[in-house]
């Protein structure tokens, strides 16, 4: 199973030639996933509910058409972040499309800085879908600083997590190596570059994106600045195996009867 990490470097609100360009991207190399960016074709920095409400899309729009169809043509799986546009608001999402039609939503649990002002809070949970025998669970960037999350994404089942990020702080990379080795999981951080200077504030996005195995080694560390797509192997039975010994599986050995705060 080939996994492919895609870094972009959005233009703010140019929506069509950013997914000609992630299209183009994900052309470049044969894989099975491709993981890109969170709100991978709109840009990060909203200023306004109202611009956020613009460039948001439905989940079953045209838009997000263009990346079922891709998926189907090339037999691939994709997973992006978006802005979701719903009757009630804007989400900060993220989706996984498959060749065969079917899709897993997620909004985003754990919003970031002025994300709050801007986009509804994530309602949707943590999902997985299995997809050529392989579970893929969907979180987006500062999910990753709580470690519930990648825990929850790894008790359901999933073997790889695909994380949509924009990165500005520089330890989620690291951080990564303990939340692959804790849970077993292959964690796939998708990020982006570029500095984008917008409402009085510039934001320098950390690129770097990393895919680290179940051992906790990298598999892939992309450059810090350039837009880039790199794709390597991973072997799904290494994350199916929660035993580190004859006597721990890391699962099973969990006390959660003593975990409550
Ligand atoms: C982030 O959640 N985009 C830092």
């Amino acid at each position: 199973m080939r996994i492919a990490l895609i870094q972009n470097h959005p233009l703010f609100g140019e929506v069509e030639n950013n997914i000609n360009r992630l299209l183009t991207l994900i052309e470049s190399v044969d894989a099975d996933l491709y993981i890109l960016p969170e709100l991978c074709f709109t840009g990060y920095q909203f200023v306004s509910r109202e611009e956020v409400a613009r460039l948001a899309v439905p989940p079953d729009g045209a838009v997000i058409g263009w990346f079922r169809q891709i998926a189907k043509e090339r037999n691939v799986s994709i997973a992006f972040g978006y802005p979701e546009l719903s009757p009630e608001g804007s989400y900060n999402a993220a989706m996984v499309v498959t060749p065969d039609g079917r899709d897993l939503r997620y909004r985003k649990t754990h919003l970031f800085y002025r994300e709050k002002e801007f986009f509804l809070p994530g309602d949707s949970g943590f999902g997985v879908i299995e997809w050529n025998g392989l579970r893929i669970g969907l979180a987006v960037c500062f999910d990753w600083y709580f470690p519930e999350s990648f825990r929850t994404l790894a008790l359901k089942g999933a073997d790889i997590i695909a994380h949509c990020s924009n990165l500005v702080m520089p330890y989620c990379q690291q951080a990564d190596l303990t939340r692959a080795l804790e849970n077993r999981v292959y964690i796939a951080t998708a990020n982006r570059v570029g500095t984008e200077d917008r409402g009085g504030e510039a934001l320098t996005f950390t690129g770097g994106s990393v895919l680290v195995s179940p051992r906790g080694e990298y598999l892939l560390t992309l450059p810090k600045e350039e837009e880039v797509v790199m794709v390597a192997e991973i072997d799904i039975a290494l994350a199916r195996e929660k035993k580190i010994n004859r006597y721990n599986d890391i699962i099973a050995d969990r006390r959660p009867e003593f975990y409550n705060g």
